[in-house]
């Protein structure tokens, strides 16, 4: 099903945009710039506090405005917190793949009374707001540290996948793509609104990456255990 007029092609795969240049936004920076891809990110106080980061990266990086970010990125990592998501403007975004990490936490965020019952997911409100964008959530199910330390290539026998959820398919699809090329395998878990089966609380939540329950011990998660862990959720 396609309900989204994102663009997807994967030949323009150039240029990230990343949102949010925290925990995720700078692994997934790194796995990039990593990949030989072109990085520019994001934060809310002005690319001037990116300094640091940008020279870390390295000369394929450059940090920006959020919306110079935007409409730069052939595709885009939202990597705020889900209480900043309003803040985006969708404009620049429009008919862009937008990978979205968040999660909800009603302590950092703020109580949604449609999360806190289930009507709806964070993803899915933040399809809402980007509603010209393809929204696929991404990357919310991993500690950014084992996030940085478990990419592989393609082929490789510890190869680690992540789950993808989204409306539109052939954003999926690119998504799918990019985390191939920072190191990643996917498994497609369906929609946004069946996105809560990877969020926190939840057996695909860290734990296939993990040694027992220390997230911060990695270990690589294939496919088929993440499929399982999916398929274990309950609401
Ligand atoms: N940390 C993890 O291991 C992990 C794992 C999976 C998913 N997640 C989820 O992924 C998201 C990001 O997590 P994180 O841990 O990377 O967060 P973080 O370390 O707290 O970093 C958040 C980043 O978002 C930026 N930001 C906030 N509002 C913004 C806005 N309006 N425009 C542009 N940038 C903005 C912040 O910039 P300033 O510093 O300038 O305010 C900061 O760079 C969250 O929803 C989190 O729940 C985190």
């Amino acid at each position: 099903m396609s309900t989204t007029p994102a663009s997807t092609s994967s030949s323009s795969l150039s240029t990230v945009g990343i949102i949010g240049a925290g925990r995720i936004g700078s692994a997934v920076a790194q796995l990039a710039v990593d990949a030989g891809l072109d990085v520019v990110i994001a934060n809310s106080r002005g690319p001037e506090t990116l300094t640091d980061l940008v020279t870390a990266l390295g000369p394929k990086a450059r940090a920006a405005t959020a919306t110079e970010t935007a409409q730069a990125g052939d595709v885009v990592v939202l990597t705020i917190p889900l209480k900043a998501t309003t803040d985006v403007d969708p404009a620049p975004l429009a008919g862009k793949v937008v990978l979205d990490t968040g999660n909800y936490y009603p302590q950092r965020d703020g109580h949604v009374a449609a999360l806190d019952d289930g009507t709806t997911t964070s993803s899915a409100l933040t399809q809402q707001h980007l509603a010209g964008s393809g929204v696929v959530k991404a990357f919310n199910n991993i500690y950014s540290e084992s996030l940085r330390s478990l990419a592989r290539p393609a082929g490789d026998a510890e190869r680690t996948a992540l789950p993808v959820f989204g409306d539109d398919d052939a954003a999926k699809a690119a998504a799918a793509r990019f985390l191939d090329a920072l190191g990643y395998d996917t498994v497609d878990g369906g929609s946004l609104a069946a996105s809560w089966r990877s969020e926190p609380g939840r057996p695909a939540y860290g734990l296939p990456y993990a040694d027992g329950d220390d997230f911060t011990a990695a270990r690589p998660g294939p496919a088929a255990a993440v499929r399982e862990a999916l398929a274990r959720a309950e609401r």
